[in-house]
Formats: structure tokens, sequence, C-alpha cells
């Protein structure tokens, strides 16, 4: 059984080093994971005026990652935080009543040009994914900072580092065991 993931993607670049480390996952780790990104351009900027006649980008993009057993969020660092596109992307899925994802497991990951590989981003990230109207079932512990993300990537944006491929497939493997232990608690 493949577990259909479904990826944020924090950055809008359309060469963004987050989104090649997701397609990379999801090459490598294709026969566990149905690993499927989904970029947040397209969305407006949330405003109470708009939030009960959403347009049809967002209401894509809710159903898209209600579609999903699992949520994974990728993340850049944009000045000490994460980028405003990825914090707009999480208001709506925070609004609406639907609680996209309540009940939902999730992982992080993210990259940065910098040595820190998105630490002070991803210490936000958890933090505002636990308000209530967000939360979650969040892997613990697993913190994957992948620091100057460009020189571990190839041409066809495979990641050339083995220390970084084998963190990452132990955090990929924490994750399934992670994911099979919260779907057999939601089935007691
Ligand atoms: C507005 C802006 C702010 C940034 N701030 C940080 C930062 O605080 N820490 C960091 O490590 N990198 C920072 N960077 C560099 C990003 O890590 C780098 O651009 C990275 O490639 C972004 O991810 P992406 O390629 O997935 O878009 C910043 C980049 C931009 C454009």
């Amino acid at each position: 059984m493949t577990i259909k993931v479904k990826a944020i993607i924090g950055s809008t670049s359309s060469t963004s080093y987050n989104l090649k480390l997701v397609n990379y996952m999801a090459k490598r780790y294709k026969e566990e994971l149905e690993i499927i990104p989904v970029l947040i351009n397209d969305l407006d900027m949330f405003s109470i005026d708009i939030e009960s006649d959403p347009s049809p980008a967002v209401r894509a993009f809710k159903d898209d990652v209600k579609d999903s057993d699992a949520v994974l969020f990728a993340t850049p660092e944009y000045n000490f935080s994460i980028p405003g596109a990825m914090k707009n992307a999480l208001d709506w899925l925070s609004r609406g009543g639907d609680f996209t994802l309540h009940g939902k497991t999730g992982f992080i990951v993210g990259s940065s040009m910098g040595a820190l590989g998105s630490v002070r981003a991803q210490i936000h990230l958890r933090e505002i994914l636990s308000n209530p109207a967000l939360s979650p079932i969040l892997l613990p512990g697993n913190e994957v900072y992948i620091g100057a993300i460009h020189t571990k990537l190839n041409e066809e944006g495979d990641v050339t580092d083995e220390a970084t491929i084998a963190f990452l497939d132990t955090v990929v493997q924490n994750f399934i065991e992670f994911y099979k232990k919260q779907t057999a608690i939601s089935q007691l």
C-alpha cells in the first residue's frame, strides 16, 4: 500500500530547491509514498472579505490537500521565517470550518542555500501548525534541515549528498512507522 502524501511547497519559485527536493523524494520513495507536490502560487491573499466565497484556486487547493492520506510541508526560509505565501496558504487551510489538516498525519522538510537549512522557518512552522484550527498530527523530532542545498543536487535535481540521502531515508521510514501507528489508533 502506498501512502498518498500531498506536499505543500512553501516556495513560489519556478526553480525552487524545495520543489526539487520533494520531486527527488517522490522518485526515491515511490514504492512506499505517492508524493504529489501542491503549489500555492495561485492562491489569493487571504481576506475575511472573500473567505465565505473563495476563488476556484483556493477551493482547488483545499480539495487537493484534503484528498490525501498525509501531508508533507516543504519550506524555505525567508527572513528567518516561512515565506509569506506559505503563511497565506496555511491561513486559508485554517478557515472555512472544514479543518483540512485535522487528523492528517504530516512531516516537515526544508532546505535553504544558507548553512542552517531553514531551521528558523521550521521552528515558526511548527508553532503555526500547533494552532487548533490547523493541528495536523506531526511526526515528532526528525527535523530535516538541509543547508547549502544548491551544492547537494545535480543537474537532474537529484540529491547527491550521501549523508543527506541517508538521513532522508531514516526520516521517511520513521514517518511511515508513525503513519501506521496513527492509522491503527484512529481505527480503535
Ligand atoms: C526574501 C528572501 C529571504 C531569504 N531569507 C533567508 C533566510 O532568512 N535564511 C536562509 O537560510 N535563506 C534565506 N533566503 C535564501 C533562500 O534560502 C534561498 O533563496 C532558497 O533557495 C529558497 O528556497 P527555494 O529555492 O525553494 O525557493 C532568502 C531568500 C529570499 C528570496
